[in-house]
Order: structure tokens, then sequence, then C-alpha cells
């Protein structure tokens, strides 16, 4: 009965709206699946409380199962992190999360915004690309094991 409840609720697509400070647990939970050194809940309690931070987040039923973050500064806008939990991947859910925050994040005043990921990222080198987003650097070594980060931006109209 309960699989029954939670596939139900687990059917169609996420709703996306702002996080809350008390969504911290549950974006740290997906954050650290994701990436080799976590943020830990404490992190992104703090993270979400900044003005100048804004957070989405997806939800489908009741479960929270991905997010993205950006800080703004001065009409630009940078990336912090982006994920979708590791069982609701590539059913292409994390495109519209992208989307609306490019939206809030224009609407913020943004004209450009800056991100990094690694060389090798297949799946968000593809929605960063698909997005508008183009490479303007290389960091060599950048991240722990030595991969190339690539700096992509965004043009916000
Ligand atoms: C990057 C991430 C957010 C994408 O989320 P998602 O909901 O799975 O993305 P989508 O299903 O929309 O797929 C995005 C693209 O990657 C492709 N893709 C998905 N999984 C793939 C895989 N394993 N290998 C290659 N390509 C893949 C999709 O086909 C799609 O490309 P297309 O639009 O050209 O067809 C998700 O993979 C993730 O959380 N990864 C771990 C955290 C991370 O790397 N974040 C980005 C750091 S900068």
């Amino acid at each position: 009965m309960m699989n029954f409840v939670t596939r139900l609720l687990s059917r169609g697509e996420p709703i996306i709206t702002e996080a809350r400070v008390g969504d911290a647990a549950a974006i740290a939970a997906i954050h650290a699946a994701s990436f080799q050194r976590g943020w830990g809940d404490d992190e992104f309690r703090q993270l979400i409380g900044e003005r100048a931070v804004v957070t989405h987040r997806a939800v489908l039923g009741h479960k929270l199962i991905g997010f993205i973050m950006s800080r703004v500064t001065a009409g630009e806008a940078e990336i912090l992190s982006v994920a979708i939990g590791p069982s609701w991947r590539g059913r292409g859910f994390a495109r519209p999360l992208l989307d609306l925050h490019l939206r809030r994040l224009a609407g913020l005043g943004a004209r450009t915004v800056f991100l990094e990921v690694a060389e090798h990222n297949t799946p968000a080198a593809r929605l960063y690309r698909r997005a508008g987003f183009y490479e303007v650097g290389r960091r060599p070594g950048y991240y722990d094991g030595g991969a190339t980060a690539l700096t992509l931006r965004r043009d916000l109209g």
C-alpha cells in the first residue's frame, strides 16, 4: 500500500519553488550523495538564509529531489551548486529547475551567470550547453583528483 501511495505521489513533474531554511537537511543529503565533498546541514542553513543567495527546490510528491543555489552580487550571479538526487536523474528534471532559477536570477537584476563544472561531467555539461551556457575559461587541476574545471557563462537577456 505504502509503495503504491509513494509511486502515485512520485508521478509527473516536480514542483519547483523557492527553498526555505527548513529544507537545509534534505538539500545537504542530496548534495552529499552527489559530490565528493558534502556540505553540512549548517552550511546550507546559513547559505539559504543569506540575502544574496537564491535557492530553488524540486519536490516530487512529498519528497525534495533536487535543488539549485546561486549567489547574486552587483548584476552577476554564480551558480554555487545544483543536483538531482541519484534515483531521480536522467528524467529531464534538472532542466525546468535551471530554467526557472535563471528567470528568477534575471528578475533580481543578474545580467550574467557563471558556474564551474568538471570537464568530464557530461550530464551537467549537456544541461548547461542546452540552456545557453558557453565556455569562457579552464582551470586545470581545480578539483581534488586533478580534474579540470570549465568556467561557463550565460548572458541573461
Ligand atoms: C547534472 C544533473 C543535475 C543533471 O540532472 P538530470 O535531471 O539527471 O538531468 P537531465 O535528465 O535533464 O539530463 C541532462 C542531460 O544529460 C544527459 N544525461 C543524463 N544522464 C547522462 C549520463 N549518465 N551520461 C551522459 N549523458 C547523460 C541527458 O540526456 C541530458 O542531455 P540532453 O538534454 O542533451 O538529452 C545531475 O546529473 C546531478 O545531480 N549530477 C550530480 C551533481 C552534479 O554534477 N551537478 C553539477 C555540478 S556543476
